[in-house]
């Protein structure tokens, strides 16, 4: 059911032999677990075949960034896939380039980028971050050709971002998103996960519930609030941001105007590990 897919020639002549097919595309950059695969099923259940890269984009880590060291899983991220596709009986075809060639033309310089989308939250953390990830998204929707792209919740500014950029660059193609899955605890799935020991996963549950107890206040309140006042500091955790924004615009949220929230927070555990969490709710008020 899965065919694995190293090189963009092969890529291309596969699209060419699908024509027809609703094509639905999943990109990732490996290390698999449940948030992903919730998406893998999302695209498998929605199209006739599903595409999904695994590819770690060099270009949307920073220089003090985990690209060197982040998980590359390709043989168990294959059996993970099988695992949710055969059971559907459905194609999917895994684009797992070798090579930075495989993606980006050589000496490729063109930058795209969205300021009023990007110069916030994780923006202003992980400067050329999101420009990284739409070379990417431009180079690999051009390579897939699909019918719709999945991307999880839990980047919700990601999502925003390469929704818009979709809408301007490649119009035919429907951005879609996914909710995000929890562990048991109630932290957010995430390939950094890994990294943490027992006892910091516990820590990091902090910012999940952080992020519940704004979301009570939002709804029995209906008065400005700020998500700097929720911020306690913890022994461990650093706080990069924690805020309460409007979801179509990523500005402050209006308590009589907004309809939908955004509440959003980013921490590092230990220096170790950056983490983030997001709640999108309709505004009880307006
Ligand atoms: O969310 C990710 O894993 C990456 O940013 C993406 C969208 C696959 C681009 O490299």
């Amino acid at each position: 059911m899965a065919t694995i897919i190293k090189n963009k020639n092969e890529l291309l002549r596969t699209r060419e032999k699908i024509i027809g097919q609703k094509v639905g595309f999943v990109p990732t950059m490996g290390n698999l677990h449940k948030g992903h695969l919730s998406l893998v099923e999302k695209s498998l259940n929605e199209s006739d075949v599903t595409t999904i890269s695994i590819f770690v984009n060099p270009t949307q880590f920073g220089p003090n960034e985990d690209f060197e060291s982040y998980p590359r899983t390709l043989e168990e991220d294959i059996e993970k896939i099988c695992s949710v596709a055969n059971p559907l009986n459905k194609k999917v075809y895994i684009f797992a380039p070798t090579d930075m060639s495989e993606v980006y033309p050589e000496n490729f310089t063109t930058k795209f980028s969205i300021p009023d989308i990007e110069n916030n939250l994780c923006g202003l953390k992980r400067p050329g971050h999101f420009q990284g990830v739409l070379s990417v998204i431009y180079h690999l929707f051009n390579l897939v050709h699909p019918h719709v792209a999945i991307f999880g919740q839990k980047d919700y500014q990601q999502f925003l971002l390469i929704k818009k950029f979709s809408e301007d660059m490649f119009p035919a193609i429907e951005i879609k998103s996914a909710p995000i899955v929890r562990e048991d605890s109630g932290l957010a799935m995430s390939s950094r996960n890994n990294y943490l020991s027992n006892r910091e996963r516990a820590q990091a549950i902090l910012l999940r519930d952080t992020i519940l107890n704004i979301q009570n206040k939002l709804l029995t309140e209906k008065s400005q609030i700020a998500g700097d006042d929720f911020i306690h500091e913890s022994p461990g955790i650093d706080w990069d941001y924690l805020k309460i924004l409007d979801a179509q615009t990523l500005t402050t949220y209006s308590p009589t105007e907004s309809k939908k929230i955004l509440i959003a927070g980013a921490m590092s555990v230990l220096k170790k590990v950056r983490i983030i969490d997001n709640i999108l709710m309709e505004n009880p008020h307006v």
